[in-house]
């Protein structure tokens, strides 16, 4: 019997490249495919640990280009998917929600087509799992949380895209019978985050003696999830999830910004022996981010219920691991800093 092919987009980017590794680590019996553009955010040396691995498969491609993904699914045809390919920074989408359309709406539909094509006559037998993310549901004030049930409310072009897609995984489920899971979590942190979100940048300037670019009053709450403990749960939701189902996913762990890039400042502070309170003083108040959500906070009781996930680490473990992670791989860090990433650190911080 032929082994089972599962397809993974979006594998060289930040989340992807852990969902890769557990699942080709786990499952050395299934053929994993990586499909990535290598756009700025993807960087292959995130996955040189396992990219001699004989179920690992590597396929440089965009999904915004129907034939190709037509062509790729007619020769594999894949049995699952589980797709992460996007464009996921907020403040790119509000100088450029085109590129945001393109990859995170029209790419996804473009995977729907090409899966819809090759499992139209066996649609029980393969699954689409697509992940979102909690910025659909909009922003909350100081109460209450995001469930599975809440409406959708997108606010930035970033979550309308994510949003869009969300719709269409459903539609496709509910017109064409496709089976398909979605899950949406809150903000992730852990190695090989490119340093335009929010920890990594601040490690990075940290480090390098810049200033910190607080928005705003640094008044906003994100709920910070340890990208292993993410993939963890992807693993459990694409092979235990039910068929038609959202599971939210959070690690219940609210943070306002400024507390954050001061723990950030602190730990930093202690691993590279400066004085306590040196790099707090880094911290530089700049112009909001635009249509800035004020809060988000996942309520993850379901996946926790149903499939019995949790976070496997606390977010002092996590930040730990991420902090040395950051430290010893100097070299990951520079490569993904150069070039591109200085024109757009320029272009969004001119105030900084
Ligand atoms: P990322 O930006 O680090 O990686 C995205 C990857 O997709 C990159 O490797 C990039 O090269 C690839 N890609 C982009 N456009 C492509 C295209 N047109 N064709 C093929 N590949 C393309 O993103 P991430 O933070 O790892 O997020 C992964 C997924 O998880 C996204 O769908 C995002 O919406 C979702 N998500 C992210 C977070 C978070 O905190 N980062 C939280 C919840 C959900
Ligand atoms: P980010 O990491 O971009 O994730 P998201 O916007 O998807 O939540 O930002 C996390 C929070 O940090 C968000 O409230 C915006 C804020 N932020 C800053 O204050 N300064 C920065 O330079 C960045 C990138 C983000």
């Amino acid at each position: 019997m032929s082994k089972k092919k599962i397809l993974i987009t979006g594998g060289a980017g930040f989340i992807g490249s852990h969902v890769v590794r557990l699942f080709v680590n786990k499952y050395p019996e299934t053929e994993i495919f990586n499909l990535d553009a290598l756009t700025y955010a993807g960087n292959l040396t995130s996955l040189e640990d396992i990219a001699d691995k004989p179920n690992y498969h590597f396929v440089k491609g965009d999904i915004v280009d129907s034939a190709f993904i037509n062509a790729l699914f007619e020769e594999h045809k894949f049995d699952g998917v589980i797709h992460l390919a996007a464009e996921s920074h907020v403040d790119r989408s509000i100088t450029d929600p085109m590129a945001f359309v393109q990859t995170n709406v029209i790419g996804t539909v473009n995977l729907l087509n090409a899966a819809k094509a090759v499992w139209k006559d066996e649609m029980d037998k393969h699954l689409f799992y697509h992940v979102s993310t909690d910025e659909v549901y909009g922003s909350l004030d100081d109460g209450g949380f995001f469930l599975e049930t809440t409406s959708y409310d997108p606010q930035s072009p970033y979550s309308a895209s994510k949003a869009s897609s969300d719709h269409f995984v459903r539609a496709y489920r509910n017109t064409y019978g496709m089976r398909t899971v979605i899950s949406n979590c809150s903000n992730n942190y852990g190695p090989n985050q490119f340093p335009e979100k929010l920890i990594p940048l601040c490690l990075n300037n940290i480090k390098h003696k810049k200033p910190l670019p607080v928005y705003g009053k640094g008044e906003n709450v994100r709920d910070w999830l340890y990208v292993v403990d993410h993939a963890r749960a992807i693993d459990q939701i694409y092979h235990e999830g039910r068929d038609g189902e959202t599971y939210n996913i959070g690690g219940f762990n609210e943070w306002k910004n400024i507390d954050i890039v001061r723990l950030l400042c602190k730990v930093m502070d202690r691993k590279l022996g400066r004085a306590e309170g040196e790099s707090e003083k880094l911290i530089t108040f700049v112009t909001d981010r635009a249509g800035h959500d004020l809060r988000y906070a996942i309520d993850a009781s379901k996946i926790n219920q149903e499939l019995g996930w949790e976070p496997s680490v606390t977010f002092e473990q996590g930040l730990e691991k991420t902090v040395d992670w950051y430290l010893e791989n100097e070299a990951w860090l520079e490569n993904v800093t150069s070039g591109e990433y200085t024109k757009y650190y320029e272009k969004q911080y001119v105030t900084a």
